[in-house]
Protein backbone atom coordinates (compact mmCIF):
# COMPACT_ATOMS: atom_id res chain seq x y z
CA UNK A 1 0.00 0.00 0.00
CA UNK A 2 1.27 3.09 -0.54
CA UNK A 3 1.67 5.89 1.86
CA UNK A 4 -2.27 7.45 2.03
CA UNK A 5 -3.09 9.84 4.82
CA UNK A 6 -6.70 11.72 3.11
CA UNK A 7 -5.41 14.72 1.28
CA UNK A 8 -9.36 16.22 1.14
CA UNK A 9 -10.22 19.98 0.82
CA UNK A 10 -11.29 20.83 4.47
CA UNK A 11 -11.54 24.50 6.01
CA UNK A 12 -9.66 23.11 9.65
CA UNK A 13 -6.41 21.12 8.28
CA UNK A 14 -5.26 18.98 11.53
CA UNK A 15 -4.20 15.71 9.88
CA UNK A 16 -0.64 15.48 8.91
CA UNK A 17 1.32 17.16 12.12
CA UNK A 18 2.00 20.31 9.57
CA UNK A 19 2.23 23.43 11.69
CA UNK A 20 -0.45 26.02 10.51
CA UNK A 21 1.67 29.12 10.08
CA UNK A 22 4.19 28.98 7.17
CA UNK A 23 7.20 31.25 6.52
CA UNK A 24 6.84 34.89 7.03
CA UNK A 25 6.50 37.70 4.29
CA UNK A 26 9.74 38.78 4.82
CA UNK A 27 11.70 35.73 5.08
CA UNK A 28 9.76 33.92 2.31
CA UNK A 29 11.29 36.93 0.20
CA UNK A 30 14.33 36.42 1.14
CA UNK A 31 13.82 32.65 0.38
CA UNK A 32 12.52 33.82 -3.45
CA UNK A 33 15.62 35.29 -3.90
CA UNK A 34 17.58 32.38 -2.86
CA UNK A 35 15.59 30.59 -5.17
CA UNK A 36 16.36 33.28 -7.68
CA UNK A 37 19.86 33.19 -7.37
CA UNK A 38 20.15 29.58 -7.47
CA UNK A 39 17.77 29.51 -10.77
CA UNK A 40 20.31 31.36 -12.59
CA UNK A 41 23.01 28.53 -12.12
CA UNK A 42 20.39 25.76 -12.77
CA UNK A 43 22.38 24.43 -15.71
CA UNK A 44 25.25 23.19 -13.09
CA UNK A 45 24.41 20.00 -10.83
CA UNK A 46 24.29 21.69 -6.88
CA UNK A 47 27.06 21.08 -4.42
CA UNK A 48 26.80 17.09 -3.96
CA UNK A 49 28.27 17.44 -0.40
CA UNK A 50 25.48 20.11 0.79
CA UNK A 51 28.36 21.45 2.62
CA UNK A 52 27.00 24.76 3.27
CA UNK A 53 23.42 23.29 4.53
CA UNK A 54 25.49 20.21 6.40
CA UNK A 55 27.90 23.53 7.92
CA UNK A 56 24.52 25.27 9.06
CA UNK A 57 22.61 22.48 10.21
CA UNK A 58 26.00 21.61 12.50
CA UNK A 59 25.61 25.31 14.31
CA UNK A 60 21.96 24.75 14.37
CA UNK A 61 21.97 21.54 16.42
CA UNK A 62 24.92 22.94 18.38
CA UNK A 63 23.11 26.06 19.69
CA UNK A 64 20.35 23.54 20.89
CA UNK A 65 22.48 21.04 22.56
CA UNK A 66 25.38 23.80 23.77
CA UNK A 67 28.09 20.97 22.20
CA UNK A 68 29.79 21.18 18.94
CA UNK A 69 28.72 18.86 15.63
CA UNK A 70 31.35 18.99 12.87
CA UNK A 71 29.45 19.05 9.11
CA UNK A 72 30.95 15.62 8.34
CA UNK A 73 28.40 14.19 11.11
CA UNK A 74 25.61 15.22 9.53
CA UNK A 75 23.19 14.08 6.70
CA UNK A 76 20.41 15.60 4.40
CA UNK A 77 18.32 14.73 2.14
CA UNK A 78 14.32 15.13 1.05
CA UNK A 79 12.72 14.42 4.14
CA UNK A 80 13.62 13.09 6.85
CA UNK A 81 11.69 9.60 5.39
CA UNK A 82 14.37 9.87 2.57
CA UNK A 83 17.17 10.21 5.44
CA UNK A 84 15.69 7.07 7.00
CA UNK A 85 15.79 5.33 3.57
CA UNK A 86 19.12 5.61 2.83
CA UNK A 87 19.85 4.64 6.56
CA UNK A 88 17.67 1.04 5.75
CA UNK A 89 19.63 0.99 2.26
CA UNK A 90 22.97 1.37 4.00
CA UNK A 91 22.34 -0.78 7.40
CA UNK A 92 19.06 -3.28 6.18
CA UNK A 93 18.67 -5.35 3.29
CA UNK A 94 18.10 -9.15 2.57
CA UNK A 95 19.15 -11.79 5.43
CA UNK A 96 18.92 -8.46 7.78
CA UNK A 97 16.50 -6.97 10.43
CA UNK A 98 15.19 -3.27 11.31
CA UNK A 99 13.08 -3.60 14.40
CA UNK A 100 10.51 -0.89 16.17
CA UNK A 101 8.04 -0.55 18.94
CA UNK A 102 4.53 -0.56 17.89
CA UNK A 103 2.23 1.76 18.09
CA UNK A 104 4.69 4.10 16.03
CA UNK A 105 5.51 5.72 12.88
CA UNK A 106 3.64 3.79 10.10
CA UNK A 107 6.42 4.39 7.17
CA UNK A 108 8.95 2.45 9.28
CA UNK A 109 7.90 -1.26 7.65
CA UNK A 110 7.66 0.65 3.90
CA UNK A 111 11.18 1.55 4.25
CA UNK A 112 12.06 -1.86 5.35
CA UNK A 113 10.07 -3.39 2.42
CA UNK A 114 11.70 -1.18 0.23
CA UNK A 115 14.74 -2.51 0.82
CA UNK A 116 14.10 -6.00 1.24
CA UNK A 117 14.53 -5.92 5.22
CA UNK A 118 12.81 -7.96 7.63
CA UNK A 119 10.58 -5.80 9.69
CA UNK A 120 10.19 -7.11 13.07
CA UNK A 121 7.73 -5.02 15.53
CA UNK A 122 7.45 -5.25 19.38
CA UNK A 123 5.17 -3.82 21.33
CA UNK A 124 5.03 -1.03 23.89
CA UNK A 125 3.15 -0.65 26.95
CA UNK A 126 -0.41 0.31 27.79
CA UNK A 127 0.93 4.27 28.06
CA UNK A 128 2.52 3.62 24.90
CA UNK A 129 6.02 3.69 26.52
CA UNK A 130 9.40 1.49 25.93
CA UNK A 131 9.92 -1.09 27.86
CA UNK A 132 13.67 -1.56 28.54
CA UNK A 133 13.70 -5.34 29.32
CA UNK A 134 10.86 -6.42 26.43
CA UNK A 135 13.12 -3.78 24.34
CA UNK A 136 16.67 -5.80 25.06
CA UNK A 137 14.92 -8.85 25.00
CA UNK A 138 13.51 -8.72 21.52
CA UNK A 139 17.06 -6.76 20.49
CA UNK A 140 18.77 -10.60 21.82
CA UNK A 141 16.12 -12.45 20.02
CA UNK A 142 16.38 -10.48 16.88
CA UNK A 143 19.72 -9.42 16.77
CA UNK A 144 18.76 -7.03 14.03
CA UNK A 145 20.98 -4.13 12.28
CA UNK A 146 18.92 -1.33 13.05
CA UNK A 147 16.58 0.31 15.47
CA UNK A 148 13.93 2.44 14.76
CA UNK A 149 12.55 4.75 17.56
CA UNK A 150 10.61 7.80 16.84
CA UNK A 151 10.95 10.37 20.86
CA UNK A 152 8.15 11.60 20.69
CA UNK A 153 6.70 8.61 18.77
CA UNK A 154 4.27 9.03 16.36
CA UNK A 155 1.10 8.59 16.68
CA UNK A 156 1.22 8.62 20.42
CA UNK A 157 3.60 11.90 20.87
CA UNK A 158 5.60 9.24 23.81
CA UNK A 159 9.19 10.69 24.15
CA UNK A 160 11.96 8.34 25.21
CA UNK A 161 13.80 8.25 27.90
CA UNK A 162 17.77 8.83 27.42
CA UNK A 163 18.17 5.66 29.72
CA UNK A 164 16.22 3.36 26.87
CA UNK A 165 18.21 4.95 24.28
CA UNK A 166 21.99 4.20 26.09
CA UNK A 167 20.20 1.25 27.05
CA UNK A 168 19.43 0.18 23.42
CA UNK A 169 22.65 0.94 22.22
CA UNK A 170 24.74 -0.99 24.59
CA UNK A 171 22.79 -4.11 23.63
CA UNK A 172 23.01 -3.40 20.06
CA UNK A 173 26.68 -2.77 19.41
CA UNK A 174 26.55 -3.94 15.85
CA UNK A 175 23.07 -2.38 15.06
CA UNK A 176 22.20 1.33 13.74
CA UNK A 177 19.71 2.69 16.89
CA UNK A 178 18.13 5.49 14.85
CA UNK A 179 16.07 7.53 17.34
CA UNK A 180 14.03 9.58 15.12
CA UNK A 181 13.31 13.56 16.59
CA UNK A 182 10.95 14.42 13.61
CA UNK A 183 8.98 16.54 16.67
CA UNK A 184 12.11 17.24 19.28
CA UNK A 185 11.63 20.86 18.90
CA UNK A 186 8.07 20.25 20.61
CA UNK A 187 9.15 18.67 23.78
CA UNK A 188 8.04 19.69 26.81
CA UNK A 189 10.84 21.51 29.38
CA UNK A 190 12.68 18.71 30.75
CA UNK A 191 12.15 16.09 28.22
CA UNK A 192 15.90 15.84 26.96
CA UNK A 193 17.59 14.77 23.42
CA UNK A 194 18.93 12.02 22.21
CA UNK A 195 21.54 14.07 20.67
CA UNK A 196 23.29 14.66 23.86
CA UNK A 197 24.48 10.71 23.94
CA UNK A 198 26.14 11.18 20.46
CA UNK A 199 29.58 11.66 22.16
CA UNK A 200 29.46 8.85 23.46
CA UNK A 201 27.32 6.25 21.56
CA UNK A 202 29.51 5.43 17.93
CA UNK A 203 26.19 3.53 16.78
CA UNK A 204 23.68 6.53 17.37
CA UNK A 205 21.64 8.17 14.78
CA UNK A 206 19.69 11.15 15.31
CA UNK A 207 17.00 12.30 12.91
CA UNK A 208 15.34 15.70 12.63
CA UNK A 209 13.24 17.19 10.20
CA UNK A 210 12.74 20.67 8.80
CA UNK A 211 9.00 19.82 8.58
CA UNK A 212 7.49 19.89 11.50
CA UNK A 213 8.18 22.91 13.94
CA UNK A 214 10.22 24.73 11.04
CA UNK A 215 7.64 24.59 9.35
CA UNK A 216 8.98 23.87 6.06
CA UNK A 217 7.04 20.75 4.88
CA UNK A 218 6.78 21.34 1.49
CA UNK A 219 10.18 22.21 1.52
CA UNK A 220 11.27 18.62 1.71
CA UNK A 221 14.46 18.79 4.19
CA UNK A 222 15.52 16.35 6.62
CA UNK A 223 18.52 15.44 8.48
CA UNK A 224 20.67 13.66 10.64
CA UNK A 225 23.57 13.18 12.87
CA UNK A 226 25.73 10.40 13.62
CA UNK A 227 29.39 9.51 13.74
CA UNK A 228 30.97 10.52 10.38
CA UNK A 229 31.45 6.63 9.77
CA UNK A 230 27.31 6.42 9.63
CA UNK A 231 27.25 9.90 7.68
CA UNK A 232 29.73 8.42 4.88
CA UNK A 233 27.57 5.08 4.69
CA UNK A 234 24.77 7.29 3.73
CA UNK A 235 26.95 9.34 0.99
CA UNK A 236 27.22 5.83 -1.07
CA UNK A 237 23.96 4.55 -1.01
CA UNK A 238 22.14 8.41 -1.85
CA UNK A 239 21.56 9.06 -5.58
CA UNK A 240 23.94 11.78 -7.39
CA UNK A 241 22.84 15.45 -6.44
CA UNK A 242 20.02 14.29 -4.23
CA UNK A 243 19.56 17.56 -2.52
CA UNK A 244 18.62 20.28 -5.65
CA UNK A 245 20.03 23.95 -5.58
CA UNK A 246 16.91 25.40 -4.95
CA UNK A 247 15.97 22.92 -1.65
CA UNK A 248 19.51 23.88 -0.29
CA UNK A 249 18.99 27.43 -0.81
CA UNK A 250 15.23 27.53 0.68
CA UNK A 251 16.85 25.72 3.71
CA UNK A 252 19.60 27.83 4.26
CA UNK A 253 17.30 30.87 4.79
CA UNK A 254 15.32 29.27 7.09
CA UNK A 255 18.24 28.22 9.08
CA UNK A 256 19.78 31.84 8.89
CA UNK A 257 16.60 32.84 10.61
CA UNK A 258 15.77 29.51 12.91
CA UNK A 259 14.26 31.76 15.96
CA UNK A 260 11.98 33.27 13.91
CA UNK A 261 11.07 30.00 12.16
CA UNK A 262 10.82 28.50 15.63
CA UNK A 263 8.79 31.74 16.89
CA UNK A 264 5.36 30.01 17.45
CA UNK A 265 6.77 26.39 18.92
CA UNK A 266 5.85 27.66 22.26
CA UNK A 267 2.60 28.77 21.51
CA UNK A 268 2.01 25.72 19.98
CA UNK A 269 3.27 23.14 23.11
CA UNK A 270 0.94 25.75 25.16
CA UNK A 271 -2.52 24.62 23.03
CA UNK A 272 -1.21 21.37 23.04
CA UNK A 273 -0.82 20.69 27.08
CA UNK A 274 -4.35 22.65 26.68
CA UNK A 275 -6.07 20.75 24.80
CA UNK A 276 -4.90 17.45 26.59
CA UNK A 277 -6.71 19.01 29.48
CA UNK A 278 -9.92 19.91 27.75
CA UNK A 279 -9.81 15.90 26.35
CA UNK A 280 -8.94 14.55 29.69
CA UNK A 281 -11.89 16.93 31.55
CA UNK A 282 -14.27 15.32 29.09
CA UNK A 283 -13.57 12.43 29.97
CA UNK A 284 -11.24 10.93 27.10
CA UNK A 285 -7.89 8.70 27.33
CA UNK A 286 -5.34 11.17 26.42
CA UNK A 287 -1.54 10.16 25.56
CA UNK A 288 0.98 12.05 27.20
CA UNK A 289 2.48 14.61 24.59
CA UNK A 290 5.52 15.69 23.52
CA UNK A 291 4.83 16.61 19.79
CA UNK A 292 2.20 19.19 17.83
CA UNK A 293 -0.73 16.75 17.86
CA UNK A 294 -2.36 14.89 20.62
CA UNK A 295 -3.89 11.26 20.56
CA UNK A 296 -7.10 10.59 22.38
CA UNK A 297 -10.02 8.10 22.76
CA UNK A 298 -11.22 5.31 22.93
CA UNK A 299 -14.36 4.97 20.39
CA UNK A 300 -15.97 2.07 19.03
CA UNK A 301 -16.32 2.86 16.35
CA UNK A 302 -13.42 5.64 15.59
CA UNK A 303 -14.22 6.28 11.73
CA UNK A 304 -17.71 7.41 12.83
CA UNK A 305 -16.10 10.02 14.52
CA UNK A 306 -13.62 10.64 11.91
CA UNK A 307 -16.22 10.87 9.33
CA UNK A 308 -18.82 13.37 11.53
CA UNK A 309 -15.99 15.73 11.99
CA UNK A 310 -14.96 15.39 8.82
CA UNK A 311 -18.74 16.39 7.94
CA UNK A 312 -18.29 19.22 10.36
CA UNK A 313 -15.28 20.46 8.13
CA UNK A 314 -12.35 18.91 10.78
CA UNK A 315 -10.11 16.74 9.23
CA UNK A 316 -7.93 15.00 11.71
CA UNK A 317 -6.16 11.37 11.65
CA UNK A 318 -7.93 7.66 11.70
CA UNK A 319 -4.29 6.24 13.03
CA UNK A 320 -2.91 4.34 15.95
CA UNK A 321 -4.11 1.79 17.89
CA UNK A 322 -7.85 0.88 17.11
CA UNK A 323 -10.72 3.01 19.12
CA UNK A 324 -7.57 5.90 19.02
CA UNK A 325 -7.58 9.10 17.12
CA UNK A 326 -5.25 11.86 16.47
CA UNK A 327 -5.37 15.31 15.98
CA UNK A 328 -2.90 17.80 15.16
CA UNK A 329 -2.28 21.12 16.82
CA UNK A 330 -3.58 24.48 14.92
CA UNK A 331 -4.17 27.93 15.16
CA UNK A 332 -6.24 28.85 17.89
CA UNK A 333 -9.24 29.47 15.73
CA UNK A 334 -8.48 25.64 14.08
CA UNK A 335 -8.32 24.05 17.70
CA UNK A 336 -11.85 26.49 18.52
CA UNK A 337 -13.46 24.73 15.57
CA UNK A 338 -12.33 21.10 16.28
CA UNK A 339 -13.59 21.62 19.91
CA UNK A 340 -16.88 22.62 18.72
CA UNK A 341 -17.13 20.08 16.21
CA UNK A 342 -16.28 17.02 18.88
CA UNK A 343 -18.07 18.49 21.71
CA UNK A 344 -21.30 17.90 19.10
CA UNK A 345 -20.25 14.91 18.11
CA UNK A 346 -19.85 13.74 21.33
CA UNK A 347 -22.79 14.78 22.72
CA UNK A 348 -24.70 13.51 19.84
CA UNK A 349 -23.19 10.15 20.12
CA UNK A 350 -24.14 10.51 23.92
CA UNK A 351 -27.90 11.29 23.17
CA UNK A 352 -27.84 8.39 20.27
CA UNK A 353 -26.79 5.79 23.30
CA UNK A 354 -28.91 7.28 26.05
C1 LIG B 1 8.07 10.19 13.24
C2 LIG B 1 8.21 10.80 11.88
N1 LIG B 1 9.36 10.69 11.25
C3 LIG B 1 9.55 11.21 10.03
C4 LIG B 1 8.53 11.88 9.39
C5 LIG B 1 8.78 12.37 7.99
O1 LIG B 1 8.86 13.70 7.87
P1 LIG B 1 9.56 14.40 6.61
O2 LIG B 1 9.87 13.37 5.59
O3 LIG B 1 8.58 15.41 6.16
O4 LIG B 1 10.80 15.01 7.19
C6 LIG B 1 7.29 12.03 10.01
C7 LIG B 1 6.20 12.73 9.32
O5 LIG B 1 5.08 12.78 9.70
C8 LIG B 1 7.13 11.46 11.29
O6 LIG B 1 5.95 11.53 11.91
Amino acid sequence: MPYGAPQLDLPVQLNVNEVPYGPSPAIAEEMARAVFDAATTLNRYPDREFTALRTELAAYLGRETGTAFAPEQIWAANGSNEVMLHLLQAFGGPGRTAVSFAPTYSMYPEYARDTMTTWVEGHRASDFSVETASALALIAEQAPSLVLLPSPNNPTGTALPLEVVSALCDAAPSAVVVIDEAYAEFRRTGTPSALTLLATHRNLVVARTMSKAFGLAGARLGYFAAAREICDAARIVRLPYHLSATTQAVALVALRHAPEMLARVDELRAERDRLVDWLRAGGLRVADSDANFVLFGTFDNRHAIWQALCDRGVLIRETGPDGWLRVSIGTPMEMTAFRKALSEVLDLRAEEEA
